[in-house]
C-alpha cells in the first residue's frame, strides 16, 4: 500500500465550498483526525493552494484533487497518491490558521 499524506486546503473558498465535509469524510474513513498519522495516512490541513476557482480542493502526495466530492474522494485519493507529484510545496495550516477558520466545522 503506498502511504498518503493527504491535505485538504483550510483556505476560505474552500472552507465556504466544504473543505470541512471532505476532512469528516476522510477522517470517518482513516480513523485519523486532522493532524494525525498512521502507518499508512498522514492527514491535516493546508493552507490555500492558489486554486480557489477549483475549490475545494484537496492533495495527495503532491497531487491536486480539484473540486472535491464527499461521493469521490476516497477513490480520488487513491488515484492522486500513485501519481507522480503536480506540486511537492503544499504548506501545512498551523492549529491557528485552522482555528480561525472555525466555519469548517459547520459545514
Ligand atoms: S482557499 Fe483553497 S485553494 Fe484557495
Amino acid at each position: 500500500m503506498v502511504k498518503k499524506n493527504i491535505r485538504v486546503c483550510c483556505g476560505m473558498t474552500c472552507g465556504v465550498m466544504g473543505a470541512g465535509k471532505i476532512m469528516r469524510k476522510i477522517e470517518a474513513e482513516t480513523g485519523l483526525k486532522a493532524g494525525e498519522k498512521n502507518d499508512e495516512v498522514d492527514l491535516n490541513y493546508c493552507n490555500c493552494t492558489g486554486n480557489c476557482h477549483l475549490a475545494p480542493t484537496a492533495a495527495v502526495n503532491g497531487n491536486f484533487i480539484n473540486e472535491a466530492k464527499e461521493e469521490t474522494i476516497l477513490t480520488d485519493i487513491e488515484e492522486a497518491a500513485v501519481r507522480e507529484p503536480q506540486d511537492p510545496g503544499i504548506i501545512d495550516a498551523s492549529v491557528e490558521e485552522v482555528l480561525n477558520n472555525d466555519f469548517l466545522g459547520d459545514l
